[in-house]
């Protein structure tokens, strides 16, 4: 089972999208995959049609009161299921401040599915904060979009200042370029030159493309509706370089 996150402290940066459309591919390649919306928005779990709830609230789900499998639901896509995101995630970091080790229980609810699934994806709530702890502790890669602005590297700047300080393994952390617009000439001179501490940044970039935007419109994965656009392209690429990267461990 290879744990994948797409985290980052900004807010719309292209995690959900991210998370969505790679499971998808992950999933049409015939590996069982399971893609967990941590996020109480639920966006995930809108891309995918399924109703954001977990019966009883997220609280019995972190404390492990119940089989995480009562709560897995099917996705219209063969090997492809999700765990649905709850309104009550807002209150995750109480929860897993109450479990017995506070930073490793998304990684211990996810144990018995080892066999079951080749791939997990967790897509993370924007911020930084014990939910995010948890996924730096279970995912053994740690995607990061990042658009190309002075403000976004500097965030991504702190994330990597934060894995050294708590002696975090920063190899796991792959970050690449999100909503890239090569008409704006700021844009293209971080792309062109990206910065140095981006250490192990991945060489795919994903274009702006209001064909992303779309997917909220036909509740589906890009590659449903648009296979042959830009952005489902680089989609792929960026899935298979991901691959890689786990063939090279
Ligand atoms: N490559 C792209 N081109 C154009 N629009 C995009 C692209 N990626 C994402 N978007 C749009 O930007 C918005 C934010 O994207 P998304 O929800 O994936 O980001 P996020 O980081 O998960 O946001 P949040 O922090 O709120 O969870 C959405 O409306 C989405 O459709
Ligand atoms: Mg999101």
């Amino acid at each position: 089972m290879k744990v994948i996150a797409t985290y980052n402290i900004k807010g719309g940066v292209g995690k959900t999208a991210t998370a969505v459309n790679l499971a998808w591919l992950a999933a049409r390649e015939g590996a069982p995959t399971l893609i967990w919306d941590l996020d109480p928005q639920g966006a995930a779990s809108y891309y995918y049609r399924i109703k954001p709830k977990i019966k009883g609230g997220g609280k019995r789900l972190v404390q492990g009161k119940r089989d995480l499998d009562d709560f897995i639901r099917g996705t219209d896509y063969a090997l492809l299921d999700l765990l649905p995101a709850d309104f009550s995630y807002r209150n995750m970091d109480l929860f897993l401040d109450k479990s017995k080790n506070p930073v490793r229980q998304i990684r211990k609810l996810l144990r018995p599915f080892r066999k079951e699934y080749y791939y997990v994806f967790l897509d993370c709530p924007p911020s930084i904060s014990l939910v995010s702890e948890n996924i730096f502790e279970a995912a053994s890669a740690i995607l990061v979009p990042t658009i190309p602005t002075p403000l976004s590297l500097r965030t991504y700047d702190q994330i990597i200042k934060f894995f050294r300080q708590q002696g975090l393994d920063t190899t796991r952390l792959l970050p690449f370029f999100s909503m890239v617009d090569r008409r704006k000439e700021l844009h293209r001179s971080i792309v062109d030159a990206p910065p140095k501490h981006m250490e192990n940044l991945l060489q795919t970039a994903i274009p702006y493309d209001s064909n992303v935007e779309r997917m909220g419109a036909y509740r589906t994965p890009l590659a449903e509706f648009a296979p042959n656009s830009r952005s489902a392209h680089c989609y792929e690429v960026l899935w298979e370089e991901i691959k890689q990267q786990y063939r090279r461990e």
